[in-house]
């Protein structure tokens, strides 16, 4: 009896740290480097110190990803037919939570730490923050396989450039990734089978440690 009372508080515990939607602060939505100078910048790192984005870098880091940049809607990465396909879940050391663009807000999938399931690669466990995109297929039913294909595969790069000249401009690490169990992963995130995982993207300051190829692909 007291075993499970404990065990109520503990899950009220983790519960209490993990909450259902994060509000995001308004994002800065000017300054930054020059964009040629992102550009001269933009490198794949793969060393990553665990310390947090702070709030607003987070929030600036997601809306230069995939936010909302106009009254209609639309959003800072192109899209098929304006479908926005493309979901961006974030996986942090609380929980995995999808980014709502609409509102400019995290909303709560899973509850835990699931970074070390975001890729093959030891640092993911450790970053900070792992984005997966993930193509929902759902809104694309009336369309071709390959095509679909080939349409969330060309929105996944533009939001992953995106996400690329961010972190050049403000000095963070980030490289993309193919190394993803799929299946695993789906499973962890509960993805229903129209959606699929395209590609995911590790965020977060560079660690202190001299460079050296550990981990690359
Ligand atoms: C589609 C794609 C998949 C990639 N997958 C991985 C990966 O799984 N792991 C990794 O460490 N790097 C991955 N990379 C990053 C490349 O290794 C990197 O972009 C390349 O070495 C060039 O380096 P740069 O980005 O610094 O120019 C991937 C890049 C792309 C475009």
């Amino acid at each position: 009896m007291k075993k499970a009372i404990v065990l109520v508080l503990l899950a009220g515990a983790v519960w209490a740290e993990t909450p259902a939607t994060i509000p995001l602060p308004k994002p800065n939505t000017t300054g930054g480097m020059p964009l040629m100078q992102a550009l001269s910048a933009r490198q794949s790192g793969r060393e990553f110190s665990s310390g947090k984005l702070s709030p607003q870098a987070l929030s600036n880091l997601l809306w230069a990803a995939y936010g909302v940049n106009r009254p209609d809607g639309r959003r800072t990465a192109p899209s098929a037919n304006n479908r926005q396909t493309i979901d961006i879940y974030v996986a942090m050391a609380e929980g995995v939570y999808l980014y709502n663009a609409k509102e400019h807000r995290l909303d709560l999938t899973v509850a835990g730490d699931l970074r070390a399931a975001t890729g093959q690669q030891p640092f993911v466990a450790e970053a900070p923050l792992n984005l997966v995109y993930v193509a929902d297929f759902a809104k694309m039913a009336d369309t071709p396989d390959t095509t679909r294909l080939l349409y969330s595969a060309a929105e996944t790069g533009f939001i992953g450039q995106n996400v690329y000249l961010y972190c050049a401009s403000e000095g963070f690490s980030t490289v993309i990734r193919a190394m993803v169990n799929h299946e695993e992963l789906a499973k962890a995130l509960h993805l229903r089978p129209d959606q699929r995982i395209m590609l995911a993207q590790t965020v977060g300051r560079p660690s202190q440690a001299p460079a050296s190829k550990k981990g690359a692909n």
